[in-house]
């Protein structure tokens, strides 16, 4: 019989070719491949079971080998499973998911190969989404969202650096101040740098030095771009998590071409997101398939050079989201970018070609290989480094959550467009998205600042007298900075221009974390004087 075979009957039609639709989402699984046996026949396909979706996964493999073709095909797989997928695109080859795939004679002759008859091509429900509002729409978060720990991740700060900051948040969370962008940070650490000792005896020692040496840095961020992500609106985590009328999951894709240039904004970046999803999703177990997908491309740079206490809490935050139903999948060249902790985690596997001929990658090799259950039928070191474009060692969890025997796949080839979108493609699909017109605009910084600074002071009007009677007497600091520091005088000028009114924004409804912040400080206030803001594992706003 020269015939290839397909595995099991069921998954075979007559002919003994696939159905696409059957063979692309089986029994709650997603098709990635086809393995193939050591006489180069088709052995059966490869599946990723949607209840082990949120088990996490790796992609790895040397550049060039595939790593965001098989990304892509697992993002449609999810998409289409009806799970929403957040990745970001590093290079602009991936927004080409938003757009119908075209028959190629190498995509075509990797379907013959593994018996997908038809190939069907489809476009995904895609989001644009771009922190610097070029390619997609706008991201941004606040600084009191982002938090002490990845602030200081950002900044690459030194430990006294850091403590400062901690400082910084633990005054701005107890007052109930909202920290939204670079401008309101640098207000507040000119107020701690001006009231420095004050401050010292009542959170611990505030480093005028310190202080200044953020204030550089804060510049060298803005001066970055960083800017543009600091503020409001901030983005809403159920925004990523949209399905579409026919029941399919919103691909999110960020632009990443120019993130990239700032690796430390990125990798801060994406651990944000991923901390806002723990904080903001309720456990869910292990549900049926996940609530969301998260593809971390280019995830060495989420560790390069991170301090030990950051990767433990990445490693509790990945361990503990699972029962949050979000799967994270690392893609990176190189299995030992990833902390072994970490890595240990990783359930779903799919590994590229690697290269051998150093000692270091020879041990990535061995890395590798060792970390899949074996197939006696061949030696995984040696294959991972004869594996061709676009072929990979798969494994994925099955059964009661047990890795699958590992096999020497070829993936298949993607539904949508291999290669990026054009311009105007990508205009157009912006144009119809269903966040359009959400983000495009900052909000009105000044109405919103005034706003929420009388919100501000009537929160901590109620506790002031209470407060400043503990308080040491102080001087009103020189300069005008512009915060009102509840329970540590008011610096206010006395010339403020009345707050005025914000502009009405149609379809905008979202409660600004500062504005949550402030009716929880004014809450806290209520029951206890004085109780900060509760942060999470990486530093995020608990809700
Ligand atoms: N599953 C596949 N089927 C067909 N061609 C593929 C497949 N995977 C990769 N390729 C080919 O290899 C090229 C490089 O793949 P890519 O995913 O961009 O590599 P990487 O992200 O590892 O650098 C693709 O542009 C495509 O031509
Ligand atoms: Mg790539």
């Amino acid at each position: 019989m020269a015939e290839a075979t397909l595995g099991p009957e069921s998954r075979r039609s007559a002919s003994g070719s696939f159905n696409v639709t059957e063979s692309l989402l089986q029994d709650g699984k997603l098709y990635i491949g086809t393995s193939r046996k050591p006489d180069d026949t088709n052995n059966k396909p490869e599946y990723l079971d949607l209840k082990f979706g949120n088990r996490h996964g790796l992609v790895t493999g040397a550049t060039g080998t595939g790593k965001t073709v098989t990304l892509q095909v697992l993002a449609e797989g999810f998409s289409n499973a009806g799970v929403p997928v957040f990745c970001a695109d590093v290079k602009g080859d991936l927004s080409g998911i938003g757009a119908i795939g075209e028959p190629k004679d190498f995509l075509q002759k990797r379907a013959d190969q593994i018996g997908l008859t038809p190939y069907e091509f489809q476009e995904f429900p895609v989001i644009f989404w771009d922190l610097y509002g070029e390619k997609g729409h706008r991201v941004r978060t606040t600084i009191s969202e982002m938090g002490p720990l990845l602030l200081s991740r950002l900044m690459n700060a030194t430990d006294a650096q850091e403590g400062v900051i901690n400082i910084a948040f633990k005054i701005a969370d107890q007052g109930g101040l909202p920290l939204l962008d670079l401008k309101d940070f640098q207000a507040l650490l000119n107020y701690m740098g001006e009231n420095a000792s004050t401050l010292s005896n009542q959170f611990g020692f505030v480093s005028k030095a310190s202080v200044g040496s953020i204030q550089r840095e804060l510049l060298i961020l803005e001066q970055q771009g960083a800017e543009q992500f600091f503020g409001e609106p901030a983005l809403k985590i159920s925004d990523i998590m949209r399905t579409t009328n026919d029941g399919r999951g919103a691909i999110s894709v960020l632009a990443a071409d120019k993130l990239m240039m700032n690796p430390r904004l990125y990798g801060t970046f994406l651990l944000w997101m991923l901390s806002e999803l723990f904080e903001v999703l309720p456990e869910v177990g292990d549900p049926e398939k996940p609530k969301l997908v998260f593809f971390f491309d280019e995830a060495h740079l989420l560790f390069n050079d991170a301090p030990k206490v950051l990767t433990e809490r990445v490693e509790q935050v990945v361990r503990l989201i699972r029962s949050k139903g979000v799967g994270v999948y690392f893609v990176t060249q190189n299995p030992l970018d990833v902390p072994e902790t970490v890595l240990a985690q990783l359930g779903n596997r799919v590994q590229h070609a690697l290269r051998a001929y150093t000692p270091r990658e020879q041990k990535a090799v061995k890395t590798a290989a060792d970390t899949f259950r074996p197939n006696p039928e061949f030696n995984c070191a040696d294959v991972i480094t004869q594996l061709g474009t676009g072929e990979a060692l798969v494994s994925t969890l099955e059964g009661k959550g047990a890795p699958s025997m590992v096999e020497r796949t070829l993936v298949r080839p993607p539904a949508s467009r291999v290669g990026p979108v054009t311009d105007a493609e990508r205009k157009d699909i912006m144009k119809v998205s269903p966040v359009a017109g959400l983000y495009d605009e900052d909000f009105d910084r000044e109405s919103a600042y005034e706003i929420l600074m009388a919100r501000a002071k009537k929160a901590a009007d109620s506790v002031a007298a209470q407060e400043q009677a503990d308080a040491q007497p102080e001087e009103k600091p020189a300069g005008g900075s512009r915060w009102t520091l509840p329970g540590f005088g008011d610096d206010e000028p006395a010339a403020q221009p009345a707050p005025k009114q914000p502009k009405p924004r149609a379809g905008y409804q979202r409660e600004t974390v500062a504005e949550a912040a402030m009716k929880s400080v004014a809450r806290t206030v209520a029951s206890s004087l004085g109780r900060a803001l509760v942060r999470g594992i990486l530093g995020s706003l608990r809700r």
